[in-house]
């Protein structure tokens, strides 16, 4: 698995942009979450907010259109095929990822030398890639528990109370914005660990052929 083409079939340009918008609502929401939990310099705190108040907004529509659009829009789901199907399969265990998440943690781990072969997925990533969307609604959550418009709304009070009033719920919020910086390293190290081909596809919109 040293290197497989890398074709506009298997990354459709509207999932090219919906990644675009995702990453950059993150770095947004990261850094003005961090400003607004440490302000490392003066009289930012007014855009700082109201950047993370746009952003949260355009992150959640854009993952929930990311997840209607997994039913309609045709990608390829097969490693080295431009053949397409219906983009939720590459969500979902597939034939070819049976009996592979042991081995591909194995490879990971350098105790396998040979690299796994898998649908377009291996199970590792749809693990990982199926995990950023209850994280992000979960950070949607937590955010909009400590959010003063929203936070006395019976379905977030319910949640305040239960891990103890806004101030347990904004430690959780920051928590969570390591989780997601730490996700993003390892996600964009492992996504190009052979080469930049596959940010050329996610990024350029740009066909490699190895
Ligand atoms: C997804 C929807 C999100 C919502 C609804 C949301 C909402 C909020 C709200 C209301 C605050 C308090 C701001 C204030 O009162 O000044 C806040 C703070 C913060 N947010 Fe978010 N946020 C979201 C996503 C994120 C993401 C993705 C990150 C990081 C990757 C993040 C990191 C932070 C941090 C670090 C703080 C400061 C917490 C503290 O004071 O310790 N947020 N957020
Ligand atoms: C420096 C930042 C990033 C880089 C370099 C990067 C790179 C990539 C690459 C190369 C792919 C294609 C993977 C493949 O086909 O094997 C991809 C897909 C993906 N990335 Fe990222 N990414 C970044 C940030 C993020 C962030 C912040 C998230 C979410 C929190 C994210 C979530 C995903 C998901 C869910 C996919 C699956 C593709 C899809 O939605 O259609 N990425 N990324």
């Amino acid at each position: 698995m040293s290197g497989h083409a890398h074709y506009r079939e298997a990354h459709p340009l509207v999932f090219v942009i919906t990644h675009y918008i995702n990453l950059i609502c993150m770095i947004m929401l990261a850094f003005s979450g961090f400003y607004i939990h440490f302000p490392f310099f003066n009289g930012f705190m007014g855009v700082a907010r109201g950047m993370h108040f746009v952003a949260m907004y355009v992150i959640i529509i854009n993952l929930t259109f990311r997840i209607i659009a997994a039913f309609f829009v045709k990608t390829a789901t097969q490693l080295g095929s431009r053949a397409v199907d219906t983009d939720i399969k590459n969500w979902l265990p597939q034939e070819e990822n049976k009996h592979q998440f042991l081995e591909t943690v194995k490879y990971y781990l350098f105790l396998r030398k040979e690299g796994v072969i898998s649908a377009k997925y291996g199970s590792l990533q749809k693990i990982a890639y199926l995990a950023t969307i209850p994280l992000t609604y979960l950070q949607a959550y937590t955010g909009f528990a400590i959010y003063g418009p929203t936070m006395n709304m019976g379905f977030f009070s319910g949640g305040l109370e239960m891990v103890g009033g806004p101030m347990n719920m904004r430690i959780i919020h920051y928590f969570m914005m390591w989780v997601f910086i730490v996700f993003t390293m390892i996600h964009a190290y492992l996504a190009n660990i052979y080469n930049l081909n596959p940010s050329k596809i996610i990024f350029l919109w740009k066909e490699t052929d190895h």
